[in-house]
């Protein structure tokens, strides 16, 4: 059954929300817990399709997964490859995860090339060229990458881009590998440091994660440890745009401003004033806001991962503004549903020209992918009457109770069955 958003717009945002924990970090981390026989812990899992679908992989592999109460406990005492890990592994990106820690524990394995959202053509050539460089060997079959591996060694990799997956799964491997291991070159974004922080729970010594070089000195027993998953901070920025795109002031909780930086700072060049808290943040929309240009990077630069929902914000701003997009080369196909909705954006190449409109018109949208539906949600929000927006299995990968969420920030916003879709 497919389901749809009516959101009926043109109410501000008031309240606090509390978010949850980050799906990043969560993915790296669960396929980690497979690089032990021993029992993992986590806490701050959010209940996601993303994670459903990994802990389908997990168990379909033959780990115990248990998710209850806000504890996920998973061991991964024996494990098999099975056509269920298939069936999943194709569904997502993420699935690429679990080569590292299944190379270590299987010594082979066959996984399907990953799919994920329709964003590019992302390749995984960096996570192949890593993993091969500790020992391991690949072969490409029709839609499949079989990989084998014997003992795992460490040494020096240098990625040509800091792709965060591909950094994720050579720390895992690395973790697991006789001797040292240096990244030159690796992602440093708060994910890395997170499973950086867990993998060294488990015995393993990971140390510069956070920064351009990562070392991990390997351990060929990695034991169980406890985890609590860092919050998520594109989750965050969701609703620290909605609240200033509504003209609200909202309230969050459970949130980690210092992963923030790019985002805070981009929100108050626009004139949004925002108090910061250990753990928490006060967004007040501004009065008079501006037009700005944002360029999307790695960590520590603005979140690709948010450039559709600024997107939003700045279609309501007086004034041009420009997004240009350097992380992935098709992530603008989320701009025809906000033209749809009146807004004036121009894209040329990875550059989007937004000009500032007074409002916003409702329509009938289609989520094409994760952040884009999220982009939708916040333009249904702005526009006054109703925006119905289909595909929202898009928005179940990576928000928790969205439409709870922000029903409780004053939106009035409901989820129903989706007739069309399901004929
Ligand atoms: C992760 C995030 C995703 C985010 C992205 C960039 C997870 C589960 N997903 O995705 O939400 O948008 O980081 O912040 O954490 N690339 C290659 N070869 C490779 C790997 C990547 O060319 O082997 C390219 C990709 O095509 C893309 C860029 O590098 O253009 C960034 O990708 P990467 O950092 O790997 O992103 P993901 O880990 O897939």
């Amino acid at each position: 059954m497919e389901d749809k958003y009516l959101i009926e717009g043109g109410t501000t945002l008031h309240g606090s929300v509390c978010i949850s924990g980050s799906k990043n970090a969560s993915l790296p981390l669960l396929a980690a817990s497979l690089l032990t026989a021993d029992k993992c812990v986590f806490k701050g899992v959010p209940q996601l399709l993303d994670i459903r679908n990994m802990v389908k992989m997990l168990s379909g592999l033959g780990a115990q997964v248990n998710h209850q109460g806000g504890q996920m406990v998973i061991q991964a005492r024996e494990l098999r490859e099975t056509e269920k890990l298939h069936l999943y592994a194709r569904k997502m990106r993420a699935s690429f995860l679990l080569l590292g820690p299944l190379l270590v524990r299987l010594g082979e394995v066959c996984l399907p090339l990953p799919g994920g959202c329709a964003i590019g053509s992302r390749p995984v050539d960096l996570h192949l060229k890593g993993l091969s460089a500790l020992g391991a060997r690949f072969q490409m079959e029709k839609g499949y990458i079989r990989a084998s591996a014997g003992e795992l060694r460490g040494c020096d990799v240098t990625l040509s881009y800091p792709s965060v997956g591909a950094t994720e799964n050579i720390m895992m491997a690395a973790a697991a590998a006789q001797g040292k291991t240096r990244i030159i070159n690796a992602a440093m974004e708060p994910e890395i440091v997170d499973l950086a922080d867990f993998l060294n729970k488990m015995g393993a010594r990971v140390t510069g994660a956070g920064t351009r070089v990562i070392e991990v000195e390997g351990k060929p027993e990695l034991h169980g440890a406890a985890h609590t998953v860092i919050p998520d901070r594109i989750e965050a920025g969701t609703y620290m745009i909605a609240a200033a795109a509504t003209g609200g002031q909202v309230h969050l909780q459970r949130v980690a401003p210092e992963h923030l930086r790019a985002v805070i700072d981009k929100l108050r060049e626009a004139g949004v004033t925002i108090e910061e808290g250990n753990n928490e943040l006060l967004i007040k929309a501004g009065r008079k806001m501006h037009s700005l240009k944002i360029t999307t990077g790695p960590y520590p630069s603005f979140p690709t991962d948010l450039q559709p929902q600024f997107a939003v914000l700045l279609s309501v701003v007086p004034g041009e503004s420009t997004i240009t997009e350097t992380v992935f080369e098709n992530r603008f196909l989320y701009t025809r549903g906000l033209q749809q909705m009146g807004a004036q954006i121009r894209v040329d190449g990875c550059t989007a020209r937004i000009r500032g409109t007074k409002s916003l018109i409702p329509a009938q949208v289609e989520a094409t992918d994760l952040r884009a539906g999220a982009a939708l949600v916040i333009a249904g929000l702005i526009a006054p009457g109703r925006t119905e927006i289909s595909g929202v299995y898009h928005l179940d990968r990576g928000y928790e109770k969205l439409e709870v969420k922000l029903a409780s920030l004053g939106a009035k916003i409901s989820r129903v069955a989706d007739q069309a879709a399901n004929l």
